[in-house]
């Protein structure tokens, strides 16, 4: 059985997580798995309270289940079973079962983030709806697919403010730049991070991004407003999107962000089954809960204007009621297979009960 579950977390970890920092660790049960998050694992500027690494959690707790469906078993899970134990985040069991679904996990595998510009084509109506029939937990109050473009266009001068802010604001620079992998080497030594391949960028926009790493350098240049011209360019991909999705949960705990990471590992896996490529493109969404949380003092006044008036475009953009928050928004259409991949590490397996 323990052989059965080692061979389920090996699958299991190919989950997102904000940063590649795959934030997780387990402890092996006879029947099943202790998941822990590593606390701090994924220290960037986004991660507000953890939140981005419950997210993931969520994914990779969703892979779980999904692969011990095809190997016949049935999974109970209890989110914070043992709440004096630090970092313990949930307890699955494994549970014999006759029924056999092996649909969403083949796409586990298949699943990417993909940065790269997407096609100008629709989704086919058919598509859409299966998209938005996947099945959803209780605190997901919002869940909706964007299509108009008029609408786009607005979100594409929000949601470049990210691109802005990276170059404009220390914290949030050295915070990202931590988790850039430069080579195949570079990343195959942390086994963590984003492959400079997968983030898209053009061969002139990666030699410049190697330059801005070096934050005197990109301070000195935003004088002559280069963090804007890069915003602008980002605005442009953002823009020939087709299609936004957002999800918005009842609350920021972490029983509900873990809800809702399931929840968007199941829409993701949809899509990659429909053909659809996807892009998380949450980072202004953390940004304006480090603020609303208080944590103000890594930013300039203007830059926490800016930040409030792209969250507040993003509620008007989406119709959000106060009681409903953001935490993702993804881009989705149709493209080319990403440039390269993120790299895995093998499930780190701290011990037996
Ligand atoms: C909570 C969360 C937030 C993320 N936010 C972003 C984002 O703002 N921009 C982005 O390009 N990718 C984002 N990602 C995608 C991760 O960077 C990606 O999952 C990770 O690098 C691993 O790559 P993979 O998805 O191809 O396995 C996010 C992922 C998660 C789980």
């Amino acid at each position: 059985m323990r052989e059965i579950i080692k061979q389920i977390l090996n699958q299991a970890v190919l989950a997102p997580s904000g940063d590649n920092s795959q934030p997780w660790k387990f402890k092996l049960k006879d029947n099943g798995v202790f998941v822990y998050i590593v606390f701090g694992a994924d220290d960037s500027f986004y991660n507000f309270e953890e939140r981005g690494s419950y997210i993931g959690i969520g994914a990779l707790i969703e892979n779980i289940k999904i692969l011990a469906g095809v190997t016949g078993f049935e999974t109970a899970i209890k989110l914070f079973p043992e709440e004096n134990i630090s970092g313990l985040i949930a307890e699955v069991t494994f549970l014999p079962s006759d029924k056999r679904d092996s649909n969403q996990a083949k796409q586990i595998p298949l699943r990417v983030t993909n940065r790269k510009p997407y096609l100008s084509k629709s989704i086919p109506p058919e598509d859409l709806n299966i998209l938005l029939n996947v099945p959803r937990e209780n605190n997901i109050k919002k869940y909706f697919i964007l299509e108009d473009p008029v609408a786009i266009k607005a979100l594409s001068s929000t949601l470049n403010l990210n691109e802005r802010l990276i170059l404009e604001n220390k914290k949030i620079h050295d915070g990202l730049f931590k988790y850039i992998r430069w080579s195949k080497t570079d990343e195959d030594k942390t086994k963590n991070g984003m492959y400079i391949k997968t983030l898209e960028l053009a061969p002139l926009q990666e030699k410049a991004f190697k330059l801005f790493r070096n934050w005197q350098i990109i301070n000195f240049l935003n004088h002559f407003g280069v963090s804007k011209m890069v915003s602008k360019d980002s605005a442009k991909l953002y823009a020939s999107t087709p299609a936004y999705g957002i999800i918005a949960t009842a609350g920021l705990s972490e029983d509900q962000l873990i809800l809702a990471g399931r929840f968007f590992q199941r829409v993701w896996l949809t899509g990659t089954g429909l053909g659809l490529s996807m892009q998380p493109v949450a980072a202004i969404l953390f940004l304006a809960q480090r603020i609303n949380g208080g944590d103000t003092s890594e930013f300039l006044p203007k830059q926490m204007d800016l930040i409030k008036n792209a969250e507040n475009k993003i509620r008007q953009i989406f119709s959000l009621s106060s009681d409903e928050i953001p935490i993702m928004i993804f881009r989705l259409g149709y493209a080319d297979p990403p440039s390269a991949g993120s790299i895995k590490r093998s499930p780190v397996i701290i011990g037996n009960i």
